[in-house]
């Protein structure tokens, strides 16, 4: 009886986990309404999104491709992380006006700096397209077939959706392919930066406080989406105005309390929550471990290259930024995977669901190989992954090997030109030229991760899953991979500024001698080899998993009748809500939900790059300068913890309460829940936010910037 017990308890927590999801703001009705109200929700789902009214989601944009922002004024100005920023900041910043190191406060409008490349992107409508995508579609064509047709049908769709517009369309699939929708977008080209605040304070604590709890930076930067007269997209002209949004999100300066109602609305990168325990068990157990252990060796050399010269630390900063990132996050990946024994959960699951088909002969018939085929792929496609992980962390890990990858393209433009077929060439190799590539490289770390990365190649992977190629390279030079790196080193183009620009100087006179670069030459066995025997094998099970996880997921949603099932992320507009909370990261140890500023001045180290408080911020806390930014004790509030289930690409999306008021940016998880791309814990997952007071007290105390709150809409 009490196994019984047991195991209905652990299914339950398998199909409906509290705070679980990432929603589609067009099902909230059909799907989570009523279930937000009981949670505290003031809203209607129309309030939140509607095609025809304004709503919540016009004031959701997506930034920079990969982020989220938010609209918080009613002339277009909006709020994001600074790491979100960063490179735009980068971008303006100078050994003079190093705006990374100060900050940048644009005092007025005309202060405000136009960023090449940088667009907000707005969603118009979204709509189930999935009938029109599969027509002519029948269960027995061939794959190939069915590919052909719903690529002709999405591109119909898309043109036809916005015919007589300047909007932009696109249609994503959903659950496997098992759903389709199209996304009818409005993209803006002429976006400005208006503010930032110093490294020191929007990256405090730097790699050492990523992904941890808890915080005490502000991660936001602002920026302004400018539009044409009639308020529509434009490309950069001093003509442009800010544009006037739909909707402005008002800011509350109540804060919250534990367990109160919280909702963040952006867009969620990738996860993958309805894999098998055979994937599972890969990633946890082979694939993050692996990645975890290469990048390591390579975060050690540059940070001892790093530590030694500064103009190593400065080349280095954000490469290393971006390395260590998804390093601790595969980390806290495997190790929160193993300790909520996801593994086990998955086979469970799997077992209460053949037992259900089982039951069934139709659906045993539809469903009754899926375990036994992807056990079956995954057999082969683990080595491959293997060897795909290898790839990209060990052998592109090397930066002259993935800076010569490059140049195929380069000499393959070139052949073109010569042939007559067509001219590209000229505009690409003026683009090489201006490639700032040497900006953050530094030969002798390279020669180092070189070494290191061959070595672990020649370790890990068996000889007969090597390019021969290589292997004969190395075997030349008496088995010695430090002599080899050596002789690579000194005899490439790719490796030195001065070699590179006087090879882009008179490449096309010398091209057929440069392409016998040694570092090229290794670089092209390399891809050759994996271009013939394991990318078009790996492409192929990727099919074939896709293929096995929709019909999988189809299973799911007819075993499981009761459940409301959420697709996973696919840098889609979501919904995920949940409440305040704390969580207890081990034994003995309880987290509170919320940060002051207290915490800052506790973690200062003097002289320490990660962990320094600027003068001017210390004196307002000395003062305590607050004004109407504090929390209820009067203490200055920073950050706090919600159980919202987020990813990357939900950075910078806003953090709502109850009534659609903003009470912070979203811009982190807890390490113990970096799982939750996988498997979602509901005791350990939380997203990390910055709180809005913070910000608004940044730019108004801080920055001397407070004009600009007189463009918000600010609740007292
Ligand atoms: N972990 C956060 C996210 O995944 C922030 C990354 C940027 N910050 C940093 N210290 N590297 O993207
Ligand atoms: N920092 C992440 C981002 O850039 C968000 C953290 C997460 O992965 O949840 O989107």
């Amino acid at each position: 009886m009490k196994n019984i017990f047991l195991a209905f308890t652990l299914l339950i927590t398998l199909i409906v986990k509290a705070d679980e999801g990432m929603w589609l703001p067009q099902l909230l009705n059909a799907l989570n309404i009523n279930d937000m109200k009981k949670n505290g929700l003031k809203l209607s789902a129309e309030q939140i999104y509607s095609v025809n009214k304004s709503s919540l989601k016009d004031a959701i944009v997506q930034f920079a491709g990969g982020c989220t922002a938010e609209i918080i004024s009613d002339q277009g100005l909006i709020l994001t992380n600074h790491h979100c920023g960063y490179s735009a900041i980068a971008y303006h910043s100078t050994v003079e006006k190093d705006y990374l190191t100060k900050g940048f406060w644009a005092m007025n409008k005309n202060e405000e700096v136009y960023t090449p490349n940088l667009n907000a992107t707005i969603i118009q409508r979204i709509e189930d397209v999935t009938d029109r995508v599969l027509k002519g579609v029948s269960m027995t064509i061939t794959e190939s077939k069915r590919d052909s047709i719903t690529k002709a049908n999405i591109k119909q769709i898309e043109k036809e959706s916005i015919a007589g517009t300047h909007y932009e369309s696109f249609i994503r699939p959903f659950f496997y392919g098992n759903e389709y929708y199209l996304f009818v977008v409005e993209t803006f080209k002429d976006v400005r930066m208006v503010g930032a605040p110093p490294s020191s304070i929007g990256r405090f604590g730097g790699e050492t406080d990523n992904w941890m709890w808890p915080r005490h930076n502000a991660d936001f930067s602002v920026f302004r989406i400018y539009a044409n007269k009639d308020n529509k997209p434009a490309e950069y002209s001093s003509e442009n105005v800010p544009y006037k949004p739909k909707h402005v999100i008002p800011i509350s300066l109540k804060g919250y309390k534990k367990d109160d109602f919280t909702m963040v609305y952006g867009f969620p990168g990738r996860t993958q929550e309805y894999l098998s325990s055979y994937a599972v068990d890969m990633i946890m157990n082979e694939s993050d471990p692996l990645k975890v252990s290469l990048r390591e060796k390579r975060l050690k050399i540059m940070n001892q290259d790093m530590l030694q010269n500064d103009a190593v630390r400065i080349a280095y900063a954000s490469k290393y930024a971006s390395i260590a990132n998804y390093y601790k996050k595969w980390m806290g990946e495997m190790n929160g995977l193993k300790k909520y024994d996801a593994l086990t959960k998955k086979q469970f699951f799997e077992q209460q669901f053949s037992e259900s088909i089982n039951g069934n002969p139709i659906k045993k018939e539809k469903y009754g190989h899926l375990f036994s085929e992807l056990q079956k792929v995954y057999g082969e496609y683990k080595i491959l992954n293997k060897q795909v992980d290898y790839y990209n962390e060990c052998l592109m890990a090397i930066d002259a090997f993935a800076y010569a990858r490059n140049y195929n393209t380069l000499f393959n433009e070139l052949y073109k030109k010569q042939k007559g077929l067509s001219n590209t060439f000229d505009k690409t190799i003026a683009e090489y030229k201006k490639m700032g590539y040497y900006k953050n490289y530094n030969k002798s770390t390279d020669i180092k991760i070189c070494e290191a990365m061959l070595n672990e190649y020649v370790k890990g992977v068996q000889a007969n899953n090597r390019p021969y190629v290589l292997d004969s390279f190395i075997v030349s030079h008496n088995n010695d991979v430090k002599k080899m790196t050596e002789f690579l080193y000194a005899n490439t183009n790719f490796v030195d500024r001065d070699k590179t620009e006087s090879m882009l100087n008179d490449f096309e006179k010398n091209a057929s001698l440069y392409e016998k670069d040694p570092v090229l030459y290794i670089t092209n066995a390399i891809l050759k080899y994996y271009n013939t025997s394991v990318f078009p094998q790996f492409q192929y099970d990727e099919r074939e998993i896709n293929e096995l996880q929709k019909l999988y997921v189809q299973g799911q949603k007819e075993v499981f009748k009761n459940k409301k099932f959420y697709p996973d992320a696919n840098s889609t507009l979501r919904i995920a809500y949940g409440k305040v909370n704390n969580y207890k990261p081990k034994d003995g140890v309880e987290y509170h939900y919320a940060t002051t500023l207290d915490g800052t001045m506790e973690k200062e180290v003097e002289g320490h790059e990660e962990f320094t408080v600027p003068a001017r911020l210390k004196e307002l806390y000395l003062k305590k300068d607050f004004g109407r930014y504090t929390d209820k004790n009067g203490k200055m509030p920073v950050a706090f913890t919600a159980s919202n289930h987020t990813t990357g690409g939900n950075s910078g999306s806003p953090v709502f309460n109850a009534k659609g008021q903003l009470i912070g940016t979203n811009f982190d998880r807890n390490w113990e829940g970096t799982m939750s791309d996988i498997m979602y814990n509901p005791n350990q997952c939380r997203n990390i936010v910055l709180d809005v007071r913070y910000t608004l007290f940044i730019i108004d105390k801080f920055a001397g910037a407070g004009y600009l709150l007189n463009e918000m809409k600010l609740i007292k």
